[in-house]
């Protein structure tokens, strides 16, 4: 058995990677599903939608390289995470779409729980903030809103999972309802500290315990694939949620180590080793994948618009075809001169968590071209994770000296310096940017023995390219000020 087979269910897409056993990519294939927006603020996906990319991904992946499922050793998980999906366990159907965790439309109600003093016990408790990114005030809404739910969940014949519990129980035809505390410790309603489902905070939503999955580490075997999917009965052996599986792809294992991942938002995430503690700067607190079944916190800033801002130019827009085209765009002007994109079109995540924030332009002069736009967005991105590595460095004792980075748009070399420049520290993309997959891949492939230790993955890693920072640090300051002027024009915009 020579690969491991990893499923990356994101926002956008469902891919599937085989990985070699010396970590390289081997084949991989990728399906877009549709997003659906019923209302402003509102994001949702039909759960079979998100189940068919992915399994029609998994299928071609091995056609396409003529490799048999009995020749795969292990297949990991991972997922776009706080993503709420409430389905009835006797057929197997979903009662809603699932609402992404873009969705604002539980926005009011968080409000709510806050103003009644609840901020303190979730944090304590969860290391989360009471917002409407979180799943619990999505499961929830669900209850409240879609006709006899609440009653058949009273009954226990509902179950609720993030998409990795909602792919395993189609994966094994409905035998396993799990979890993993990457995922769980995103809902809103696992206690990561004493590390179970926390009774008094499913009180507070409302929300029956029967209906949550069994929890398990995120590297342990879980069970077969059923027959009859076309997959053999490759075992699931790996688990996590998107970030935390790239923090693992990345080897950020020891205190103080950090990634950014620039997908369809960007995920700052920093190993903050055993010791449970609160960020002072509006960061999450967030379980991370631990290999010697030891629960283990990350300090993580959540950006909800990242590379979709290229999208944006793409598609509402129309400025460029391809999202590949953005660089190109952004190099036909020396500079964004003073325009600046604030991206708030979901609101805004860490560190200013707003969710009242509209998107911004400003700085439109009678010369700014379409170039200037592309800029603008791709700063933008960088600006956004330059504000969260630093209240970060603020957070912990020490300062972050390097940024791994990964995900579809590190491969920018605009973007990364200019990421580079801004954060006066280098920024290291490895050779293998799929390293969400390439974390459940090593999860999956330490589980079932593929890889013998974490020691032997280390050696599996490569140097990467280095982009070192070239702006003075009074230009780097001077250009971070302007942006973070124009995000405080951008907060409150409605409401
Ligand atoms: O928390 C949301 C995150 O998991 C989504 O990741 O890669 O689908 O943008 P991605």
């Amino acid at each position: 058995m020579n690969y491991i087979l990893a499923l990356d269910q994101g926002t956008t897409s469902s891919r599937a990677i085989l990985f070699t056993r010396d970590g390289r990519v081997h084949a991989q294939a990728q399906h877009e599903f549709e997003q659906i927006y019923p209302k402003s603020g509102w994001v949702e996906h039909d759960p079979y939608a998100i189940l068919t990319s992915q399994l029609t991904a998994a299928v071609e992946v091995l056609g396409k390289s003529r490799i048999r499922p009995r020749d795969v050793a292990a297949m990991g998980i991972t997922n776009q995470r706080e993503t709420t999906i409430v389905w009835n366990r006797h057929t197997g159907k979903p009662v809603y779409n699932a609402i992404v965790w873009q969705d604002r439309r539980t926005a009011e109600f968080c409000s709510q729980l806050a103003a009644q003093g609840a901020s303190e016990m979730v944090r304590q408790r969860t290391g989360l903030l009471i917002d409407s990114y979180f799943s619990g005030t999505k499961i929830r809404w669900i209850l409240d809103h879609v006709e006899g739910a609440r009653e058949q969940a009273e009954r226990g014949e509902l179950a609720f999972g993030t998409v990795d519990s909602w792919l395993i129980w189609n994966l094994t035809s409905g035998k396993q309802h799990v979890t993993d505390r990457t995922n769980a410790s995103r809902t809103l309603l696992y206690n990561i500290v004493e590390d179970r489902w926390d009774a008094e905070l499913l009180r507070l939503l409302d929300i029956p315990e029967s209906m949550m999955p069994r929890v398990i580490w995120s590297s342990e075997q879980v069970g077969a694939v059923s027959t009859t999917l076309g997959l053999g009965e490759i075992e699931i052996a790996g688990i996590a949620g998107d970030q935390q599986s790239a923090l693992f792809g990345q080897l950020c294992l020891n205190p103080g180590d950090a990634k950014n991942t620039y997908g369809t938002g960007c995920f700052l995430l920093e190993n903050i080793g055993t010791d449970f503690a609160l960020s002072q700067k509006q960061l999450v607190t967030t379980l991370t994948c631990s290999l010697e079944r030891k629960l283990t916190y990350a300090y993580e800033g959540s950006i909800f618009i990242g590379g979709a801002v290229v999208q944006w130019l793409r598609d509402n827009l129309g400025l460029i075809r391809h999202s590949s085209d953005i660089e190109a765009l952004a190099q036909t002007v020396e500079s964004s001169e003073d325009l600046v994109l604030v991206p708030a079109f979901v609101g805004l995540g860490a560190p200013h968590w707003d969710p009242h924030a509209a998107g911004l332009l400003i700085g439109l002069r009678r010369n700014t071209q379409p170039g200037h736009i592309a800029r603008a967005a791709l700063e933008s991105i960088a600006f956004q994770v330059a504000d969260v590595l630093e209240a970060m460095n603020q957070d912990t004792s020490t300062a972050c000296k390097e940024l791994r980075v990964d995900g579809g748009a590190s491969a920018n070399n605009l973007l990364m310096q200019f990421q580079a420049d801004l954060l006066g520290i280098p920024v290291v993309r490895p050779e293998v940017v799929e390293t969400t997959a390439l974390g459940a891949a090593y999860l999956a492939g330490l589980a079932s023995g593929f890889w013998s230790s974490p020691e032997e993955i280390w050696k599996l890693r490569d140097a990467g390219h280095r982009f070192e920072p070239q702006l003075g640090t009074q230009d780097a300051r001077a250009r971070r000020e302007r942006w973070q002027n124009a995000v405080e024009r951008s907060k409150r915009w409605d409401g």
